[in-house]
């Protein structure tokens, strides 16, 4: 009975130093992964800085023009966010998150503070935090986020250290988690993405919707992202800006211009001019607006439907790798 006892003890600490090494083996895989993208990123597009995000602006949440006495959870609102804040979330309608520009003289970067859960106006914890930096230049861009473990547990959001400068991995998700989360299946067509929701704070948002535009560091996940865009010939939608062969043909253009109901919307974003969100505060009237952009965005639906038609005319997004770290999937350049 006792040897028995034993050669369980035994076992049983033999398991628990193997589950030992290997978190320290995946704790080590991912130090490693995160200093060699945040070099990366340092190294093609620049180092971004620690910050806080009470130097962010807040997002509006308002209903009928108007901001609400009380927020509740699932509410409806004039502008919902657009990407979904998930089952554990207070919905679409949540206020205060906020976004703030991370923008140099030779990069464009920002961040942004998600609240998925209403907390108090002046709470500086939140549930995801994501920040984009791409330099213009060469098309380089990277991504970076973090999620709180769970919603009693949020991130500080007061003091951010810097995605590019931290070497512990416990504040971000390692690079080959971002790939995973499929951050260039929506920001599809270029780095920046706009939405009502956002739209009202969008002097805080870096804009660049022609420029060259690819992902840091395929090797780390990033080659799975879409980076092609359709070429629609005379299509008054493709005047501004490109359009992807992913999130950006289908849902986001069903919900930018009155197709598709967009969660959490209420009356007034279901009403025209709002439920038509492009182009941006656009001043037409429907019968106009039907004459200039609707077989446009039916030309576009179709391409996203099957991109193999002539019409489509897809083309890889420009891209211009350069500098001290080169990688081979980045060489996609159309000059
Ligand atoms: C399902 C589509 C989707 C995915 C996936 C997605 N985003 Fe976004 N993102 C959006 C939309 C839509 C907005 C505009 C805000 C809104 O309406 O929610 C946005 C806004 C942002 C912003 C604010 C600045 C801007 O461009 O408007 C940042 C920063 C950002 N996303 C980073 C990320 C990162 C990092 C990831 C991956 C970890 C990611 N996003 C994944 C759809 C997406
Ligand atoms: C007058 C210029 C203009 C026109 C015309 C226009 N858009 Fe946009 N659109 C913008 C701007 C500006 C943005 C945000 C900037 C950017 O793309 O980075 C944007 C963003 C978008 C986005 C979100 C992806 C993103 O990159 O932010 C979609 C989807 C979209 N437009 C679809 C359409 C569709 C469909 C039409 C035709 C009905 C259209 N747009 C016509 C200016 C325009």
């Amino acid at each position: 009975m006792k040897s028995i006892l034993i050669a369980i003890a035994i076992l049983t600490a033999l398991l628990l130093a193997v589950i030992v090494f290997k978190d320290g083996e995946k704790y080590e895989h991912d130090v490693n992964e995160h200093r060699a993208y945040a070099a990366q990123c340092t190294a093609q597009i620049g180092p971004l800085p620690d910050f806080s995000c009470s130097d962010g602006a807040l997002v509006p949440v308002t209903v009928n023009g108007e901001t609400p006495e009380a927020y509740t959870p699932n509410m409806n609102c004039d502008r919902p966010a657009l990407l979904n804040n998930g089952a554990h979330s207070d919905g679409q309608c949540v206020p205060y998150s906020r976004i703030l520009d991370l923008s140099t003289d030779s990069m464009q970067a920002v961040a942004m503070c998600r609240q998925k859960r209403i907390r108090a106006a002046d709470s500086l914890q939140y549930d995801e935090l994501d920040v984009i930096s791409h330099n213009p230049a060469t098309g380089a861009t990277c991504w970076f986020s973090a999620d709180a473990k769970n919603p009693d547990e949020p991130l500080n959001g007061q003091q951010v250290p810097s995605p590019t400068a931290v070497y512990d991995v416990t504040f971000w998700n390692s690079p080959s988690v971002v790939a995973k989360d499929g951050c260039g299946n929506c920001h599809d067509n270029d780095p920046f993405m706009y939405s009502p929701f956002v739209g009202q704070v969008w002097q805080h948002v870096p804009v660049n919707p022609l420029g060259a535009y690819f992902h840091v560091a395929p090797e780390m996940g990033f080659s799975t992202w879409p980076t092609t865009a359709m070429n629609l010939r005379d299509n008054t939608c493709l005047g501004c800006h490109r359009i992807g062969v992913n999130k950006t043909c289908s849902s986001l253009t069903e919900w930018l211009t009155g197709i598709k109901k967009p969660e959490g919307a209420d009356q007034q974003a279901l009403h025209f001019p709002l439920s038509h969100g492009m182009p941006p505060n656009h001043d037409l009237s429907k019968r106009a607006w039907n004459t200039i952009y609707a077989e446009s965005v039916e030309q576009i639906r179709s391409c996203c439907e099957n991109n193999s038609q002539s019409m489509c005319r897809l083309s890889p997004i420009p891209a211009h790798p350069q500098g001290p770290i080169t990688s081979k999937a980045a060489t996609t350049v159309r000059p």
